[in-house]
C-alpha cells in the first residue's frame, strides 16, 4: 500500500493551532481524507500539539503526515529535548494530552534532530481501507 507523506513548517505565533489546522485538512483532504467526524478529531489533535510545541516546546515547529490507507500518523516536532507527560488537570490546563490520548489510537515522543517529535496515530479513517483504493 502507498504511504502518501508531506511535512510542513508551522509559522510561529497566535494563529500557529488555526494555520496547522487548515494545512493538515487541506492535505489530508487532497488525498480524499474528508470524513468530518474524523476530521473533527484530528483538528482537535492539531490544535493540541501544535500549541503544546509553540507554549511548552523551542524552536521550529515542523508538522508530518503520513497516510497509509485507514492508518494516518499525524507528528508535531519542536527543539525542545523536554518531553512531554500528561499531568494532572486543574485551573492552569492540563487537558491537552488527555484529549490526544481520547482522540487517538496511541501517541507518543521520540528524539528528534536534538529536541523531540510527537507522533499520534490517529483513529482508523472510517472507509475500510481508506480513501483513493481505486487509484492506488
Ligand atoms: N511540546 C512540548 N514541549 C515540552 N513540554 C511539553 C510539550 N507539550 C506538553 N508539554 C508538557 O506536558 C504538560 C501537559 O500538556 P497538556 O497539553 O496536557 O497540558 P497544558 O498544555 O499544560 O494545558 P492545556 O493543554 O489544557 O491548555 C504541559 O504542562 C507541559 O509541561
Ligand atoms: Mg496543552
Amino acid at each position: 500500500m502507498t504511504t502518501l507523506t508531506a511535512q510542513f513548517d508551522v509559522p510561529i505565533g497566535v494563529d500557529s493551532p488555526r494555520t496547522s489546522r487548515k494545512a493538515v485538512l487541506a492535505v489530508l483532504g487532497v488525498w480524499g481524507y474528508v470524513d468530518e467526524a474524523w476530521t473533527d478529531d484530528l483538528s482537535v489533535v492539531v490544535s493540541e500539539l501544535v500549541t503544546n510545541a509553540v507554549q511548552h516546546g523551542a524552536g521550529s515547529v515542523v508538522i508530518g503526515v503520513e497516510a497509509n490507507g485507514p492508518q494516518v500518523v499525524l507528528s508535531v516536532a519542536d527543539g525542545s529535548a523536554v518531553v512531554p507527560r500528561r499531568r494532572e488537570p486543574d485551573g492552569r490546563g492540563g487537558r491537552g494530552l488527555l484529549l490526544v490520548e481520547a482522540l487517538t489510537r496511541r501517541w507518543h515522543v521520540e528524539e528528534h534532530e536534538g529536541g523531540k517529535r510527537v507522533r499520534a496515530e490517529l483513529r482508523l479513517y472510517p472507509d475500510g481501507d481508506g480513501p483513493g483504493r481505486e487509484d492506488q
